[in-house]
């Protein structure tokens, strides 16, 4: 999947946002649904999938891999699983686009099957740390061949039987969590992974929900989870709840520009991923949940969110794993609270789609921002509510959500925030600028 012909636009301020959307379905969940459902033997349904650049490219890896994906209608998927052991060797290499969820969960997948599989991403992708899931599915018997530094493109052989192992995660990562998981899945005996600190926890819920033995603990230690390997993966039907991390696009977007009123529909509320709605509230964010539910095993609620005026904080730190994805946008937010806020504690960042931190920092400050740049986060002092000035151009460096969260900053500007490609919004979330035509009253 090389990168398309890069997409500049020039961010119009809206007068206001008013409306009802519904976001496109949770990438990490959608991932999942995928790979669990190409593990069970039979058909497996899922409604609501993000059909997302990023989720295409799990799906077009899976069928390399034999298993049988077919698009139904809009969101609506099915899928044929070979079984856990099933995976079939790929004739050519797997790419992954700008993928790290699908590129770190498959080499779990391959690393306890009989296979070799060889992965390859974009530029973006390919200055990405792998070493950190190399190293466990090493310990459990793959051979992996990667690129100096341990990045892609690289090699991975797969071990049947592999080695059950323990492994305490030296990252707060979700990824490699899965990682482990999921090749524990095709692993005689229990394979058990040790978190000090819980990160989303979709990998654990849904390999339940498909019939594996997962047990979760809260020890001492931290969260011990335990997958008893040699799995046999019954079909679902899965419906994907909305991404939280594409609703705080508008959770931010409308709480800053002045008379907004939101309805941001079907959003997922997963304790693991809902830090950011915390840290909106304690700067004075005025966001209501209604009609709480559940969707697909999930917690889920329509968010209504309206103008407010925020006031700086201190992000505390144990909020940044239920909000990692969103600190892009919170540094957007603080852009407008007033006083100083100060988001660190989060050093991953530097190893994202971007360098975050870095071009957060050159962003903001192209557009006018108060911003010092700390080694794991950012201090930023708003204007109080004001329009930042803008006019500047920010460089996306191939991440979507540096790409959509200067967008949000653009919407309250006095000159307009140009960003130099957006096309890197498809990974994630493909009809974001329609939405936000919509929400400004510009649709035809
Ligand atoms: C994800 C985990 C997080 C997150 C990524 C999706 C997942 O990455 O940033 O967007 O689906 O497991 P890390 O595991 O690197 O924290």
């Amino acid at each position: 999947m090389s990168h398309a012909s890069p997409a500049p636009f020039r961010v119009p301020a809206a007068r206001c946002l008013s409306g009802r959307i519904r976001v496109p379905g949770d990438k990490s969940i959608s991932h999942r649904a995928l790979m669990l459902s190409a593990l069970a033997v039979g058909e497996s349904r899922v409604e609501g999938l993000l059909e997302g650049e990023d989720v295409l490219a799990t799906a077009a890896a899976l069928r390399a891999m034999g298993a049988g994906i077919e698009r139904m209608a809009e969101g609506c998927w099915t899928i044929n699983g070979v079984g856990v052991s099933g995976l079939l060797q790929p004739a050519g290499a797997l790419d992954m686009g700008n993928s790290g969820t699908s590129t770190r969960l498959l080499m779990g997948l391959v690393a306890s099957h009989p296979i070799t599989a060889t992965f390859t991403g974009d530029a973006s992708l390919s200055a990405r740390p792998m070493e950190r899931v190399i190293t466990p599915l090493s310990r459990m018997g793959a051979e992996v061949t990667a690129s100096p530094g341990g990045r892609l493109p690289l090699m991975l052989r797969g071990l049947c039987p592999a080695v059950p192992i323990e492994y305490e995660l030296p990252v707060a990562s979700a990824q490699v969590k899965s990682a482990v998981l999921l090749a524990g899945l095709n692993t005689p005996g229990v394979t058990r992974v040790i978190e000090p600190v819980p990160t989303r926890d979709h990998s654990e819920r849904m390999l339940a929900g498909f019939g594996a033995e997962v047990l979760v603990e809260e020890t001492s230690q931290g969260r011990v989870i335990s997958i008893t390997g040699e799995a046999e993966l019954r079909p679902q039907q899965i419906t994907v709840p909305g991404d939280p991390s594409s609703a705080a696009f508008w959770m931010v977007a409308a709480t800053v520009v002045p008379g907004s009123d939101v309805v941001i529909e079907n959003v997922g509320l997963n304790p693991t991923r809902a830090g950011l709605l915390t840290a909106l509230r304690m700067m004075g964010a005025d966001i209501a949940e209604v009609d709480t539910r559940t969707v697909g095993g999930e917690p889920v609620a329509d968010l209504r969110v309206r103008h407010a005026a925020l006031s700086g904080i201190t992000v505390p730190h144990d909020l940044a794993p239920s909000m990692i994805d969103e600190y892009p946008v919170l540094f957007v937010a603080a852009a407008f609270a007033a006083g100083r806020t100060v988001a660190r504690g989060a050093d991953e960042l530097r190893v994202k789609e971007s360098d975050r931190i870095a071009a957060m920092r050159a962003a903001l400050e192209a557009n006018g921002v108060a911003v010092t740049e700390h080694e794991d986060g950012l201090s930023i002092d708003g204007t109080g509510g004001e329009a930042i000035p803008g006019g500047g151009t920010v460089q996306t460096h191939l991440d979507h959500r540096i790409a959509m969260s200067m967008t949000v900053a653009g919407l309250h500007a006095r000159r307009p925030v140009t960003i130099d490609d957006v096309s890197p919004a498809r990974t994630s979330y493909p009809n974001f600028f329609d939405q936000l035509s919509y929400l400004s009253g510009e649709a035809a």
